[in-house]
């Protein structure tokens, strides 16, 4: 199959080392350095439409695989569809599920799903009517920018000053506000496939949003995941799919907007079970680099049953036995003001197939300077992404390489899934 990737993250880097195969050809827009030995680089303005479709008519791709948000909140992929095109990824009308917090909080009103109590702040309210709005929630107070952030856009504080001044950020960016009750217990990413009112959950993850060791500092796109999770329930997944994902997916069939890709749900476990947090309408990064690691079913086949509306006759996915890690290395200043240019060294991956645990570099903001160097263009530089028969052997897989690495100034966490390893993760009564 000729395969088009749009996007250009370790996400994308996953998903395109996900399906290299002897019989696929790669191209990815705008892809980076680390893609290059796998894929054809080209050029492009991912969220624009007659871009999109202009490239993807000269490429003539059998499938073409959306990654981030943007494109398609932008409708991208439903104009290659237009042009005849087999895309994975959901249209712009399901993707509100991401792109509007409140369309999130009407679907999951009408579908019955456990989420927090949530109230727009518009833009333009006086500084009365925001301390008003703050004094229906919290201690503790979850600020959200309505709009996409990348993840970035969330604050969580005990701190009301805090909570207030991020209120008046995202206003000042001309966005509305969303103040939601805090949904205690550990967090869980699941991803679904989605066609229709078919829903095929993939392994669940954590991430790990916060900068610093032990959830400190500011909110990132994230800064590691580990799967599958030791401390979820037994029938944790079970319980994501049938109170929440097939409920949604039914909902948005319902209303006329069936979902077709990648359904993420960004969830808390607490007490009662599954809350929902937030949906996003693509694959999570950093959660896809590890979970990809342990999928076995051939993706290029899961992704094309998807787009082509099988998912129903797909065989049940098969995944390999163990534990998948993925820790990012930032960029000095990131996530605040992320430095670039600064040379890497070491990254290069080598061929491990000896090896029990496994660790592989992938991609997210790398380019080449003048002189071939690999520089870091980017607040999140890249993941090193590991596989062990223990959460402690991929721990010690994925450390043990980014120790070889080089970014003066690169900075990453010690501490992804340490607690689940510690056996601290605890789900409140
Ligand atoms: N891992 C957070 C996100 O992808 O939004």
């Amino acid at each position: 199959m000729r395969i088009l990737v749009i996007g250009s993250g370790a996400r994308e880097h996953a998903l395109l080392t996900g399906m290299k195969a002897p019989h696929n050809e790669l191209h990815v827009v705008p892809g980076n350095a680390g893609m290059a030995d796998l894929a054809t680089l080209h050029k492009g303005v991912v969220d624009d439409q007659a871009n999109m479709v202009a490239l993807a008519q000269d490429i003539k791709p059998d499938l073409i695989v959306v990654g981030p948000e943007i494109p398609l909140v932008a409708g991208v992929s439903d104009a290659l569809r237009h042009a005849g095109f087999l895309v994975f990824g959901p249209s712009q009308a399901a993707a509100q599920i991401e792109g509007s917090k409140a369309f999130a909080k009407d679907v999951m009103a009408e579908a019955g799903v456990r989420t927090a109590h949530a109230e727009v702040v518009p833009a333009g309210s006086t500084p009365e009517e925001i301390d008003a709005a703050l004094d229906r929630f919290g201690p503790t107070w979850v600020v959200k920018d309505d709009g996409l952030a990348g993840g970035k856009g969330v604050v969580v504080t005990p701190n009301i000053n805090e909570a207030r001044a991020h209120v008046n950020a995202v206003h000042k960016a001309g966005n509305p506000v969303l103040l939601e009750s805090f949904l205690d217990g550990p967090e869980v990413s699941l991803f679904c496939l989605v066609d229709g009112e078919t829903v095929v959950p993939l392994l669940p993850a954590q991430d790990h949003k916060r900068v610093r060791d032990n959830d400190e500092g500011p909110n990132t796109g994230g800064m590691g995941a580990y799967t599958p999770l030791p401390w979820l329930p037994t029938d944790g997944v079970q319980r994501i799919v049938d109170e929440v994902c097939v409920p949604v997916a039914r909902e948005m069939v319902r209303r006329g907007n069936p979902y077709q890709g990648l359904l993420y749900a960004g969830l808390a476990w607490g007490s009662e079970g599954p809350a929902v947090v937030e949906f996003n309408c693509r694959f999570g990064d950093p959660e896809t680099q590890a979970v990809l690691m342990m999928l076995e079913t051939p993706l290029d086949d899961v992704l094309a049953a998807v787009a082509r509306g099988e998912l129903a006759d797909l065989p049940p996915l098969t995944w390999r036995e163990g534990y998948a890690l993925t820790v990012v290395l930032g960029a000095p200043g990131y996530p605040e003001k992320p430095v670039t240019g600064g040379v890497i060294t070491g990254a290069e991956n080598t061929d491990n197939a000896d090896s029990d645990d496994v660790a592989v570099v992938l991609h997210a903001g790398t380019s080449r300077g003048e002189n071939g160097e690999l520089v870091s263009a980017g607040g999140r530089v890249l993941n090193v992404v590991a596989h062990g028969a223990t959460l402690e052997q991929a721990r010690d897989a994925a450390y043990k390489r980014l120790e070889q690495i080089n970014l003066d100034g690169g900075h990453y966490r010690t501490d992804i899934a340490l607690p689940a390893v510690e056996g601290r993760i605890t789900i409140p009564n």
